[in-house]
């Protein structure tokens, strides 16, 4: 039986993840690692907590002495890394936290591999999890490939790309197995409503403003979360050692587009007359050092591992807003406690 490490398994693509590896691969063991921020919910996973091949533990990645205890206590055959803070707006307020967990975390992921792996680093794997934000922002034209020279623009990317640095010099320098990958937006169930999409379908639903910043004219890829879960599964098995991948939808979108769409799907499902939700849609001030355009080249993911979206963009919207509708206790949940404190500092200036 393979055992597995999958970090930040409580969030939003990390729970896809896990449930994937748990409900596909019953001979192998996975073990969630979790500090259950904010952005941690075991809720997430309570249709497969009760697996026998799936365990939980709460560790806070910063803490070395606590992920090499757990590394001498387990053989893990591999680590999948998500665990991170992810949210660019929360990373213009408090820098410190993004580094805090996305670098030194994933450093003492790396040197707790190192050492518990070193007899054999042959059929050992550490998969890192990273974003296209480290590419910076592009204009009008063209794509980011696995070649694009990073360019990050905010804490939460510059974070990243330097945890990304990181993972490739423990491949080139130790000769760790360590594969990344770097993927577009992600959209589907489970997504904490600070981001976009989750937070216009809570607005909606409540009738309150939908924050747009600036003119709304940024553009962003957006891929179905269980279609990135696929691609991971893919590259962790067959991608070679020290080898990128973009994962991306092809699915480009400028914010105020995709808000109107959004809410005329929330107007069908709501009952509401065609125009209602739209009339909530308020532009805000724009965010800092906020990134023009996002598109992801998934060209060597596609050829080389035969990966591709399953899901058009509106059939996926349609579904999420069905999950938000018909889960509107997670919702009232992780809305709950400090969520509207957060939203009262980053939305109304207090
Ligand atoms: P998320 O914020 O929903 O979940 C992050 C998870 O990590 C949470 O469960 C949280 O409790 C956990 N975590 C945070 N700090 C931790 C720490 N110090 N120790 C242990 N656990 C900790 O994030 P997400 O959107 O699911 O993103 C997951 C990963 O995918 C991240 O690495 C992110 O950079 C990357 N990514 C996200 C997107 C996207 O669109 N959401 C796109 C590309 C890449
Ligand atoms: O590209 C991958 C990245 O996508 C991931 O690495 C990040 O973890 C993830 O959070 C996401 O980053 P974005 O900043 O693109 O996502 P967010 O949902 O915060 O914003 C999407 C777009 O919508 C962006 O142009 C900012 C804009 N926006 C966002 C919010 C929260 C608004 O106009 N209003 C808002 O209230």
């Amino acid at each position: 039986m393979k055992k597995i490490l999958i970090t930040g398994g409580a969030g939003f693509i990390g729970s896809h993840v896990v449930r994937r590896f748990v409900n596909n691969y019953p001979d192998y063991h996975i073990v969630n690692l979790d500090k259950l921020t904010y952005a941690g919910n075991l809720a997430n996973l309570s249709d497969i907590e009760d697996k026998p091949n799936y365990s939980f533990v709460k560790i806070d990645i910063t803490d070395a002495s606590a992920i090499n205890q757990l590394f001498g206590r387990e053989n893990f055959d591999a680590v999948i890394h998500l665990a991170a803070e992810s949210h660019v707006d929360r990373s213009i307020t408090d820098p410190t936290a993004f580094v805090m967990t996305n670098v030194i975390g994933t450093v003492n992921l790396l040197n707790a591999a190192r050492e518990y792996w070193k007899d054999d680093y042959s059929n050992k794997r550490f998969y890192h999890i990273s974003t296209d934000e480290v590419y910076g922002a592009l204009g009008e034209t063209g794509m980011f490939t696995e070649t694009t020279a990073y360019d990050p623009h905010s804490p939460y990317s510059a974070s990243k790309a330097s945890s990304d640095h990181f993972v490739r010099a423990y491949h080139d320098t130790y000769g760790i197995d360590c594969v990344i990958s770097n993927c577009s937006n992600n959209y589907g169930s489970h997504h904490f409503p600070e981001k976009l999409i989750p937070l216009a379908i809570n607005n909606i639903k409540n009738n309150k403003p939908v924050p747009i910043y600036g003119k709304g004219e940024n553009v962003r890829d957006w891929l179905w979360v269980e279609d990135h879960a696929r691609a991971i599964d893919v590259i962790f098995h067959q991608a070679k050692a020290g080898e990128t991948y973009n994962i991306g939808g092809h699915n480009e979108w400028k914010n105020i587009d995709l808000i109107h769409l959004l809410c005329k799907i929330m107007d069908d499902k709501l009952g509401r007359e065609a125009g209602t939700s739209a009339k909530l849609i308020t532009f805000v001030t724009d965010r800092a050092g906020h990134d023009l355009r996002y598109a992801i080249d998934s060209t060597k993911l596609q050829k080389e591992l035969g990966w591709t979206p399953s899901l058009q963009f509106e059939e996926g919207l349609e579904k999420t807003v069905d999950w938000y509708l018909v889960n509107e206790e997670w919702l009232n949940n992780v809305t709950s406690g400090n969520y509207q404190s957060y939203y009262d500092k980053q939305y109304n200036g207090r």
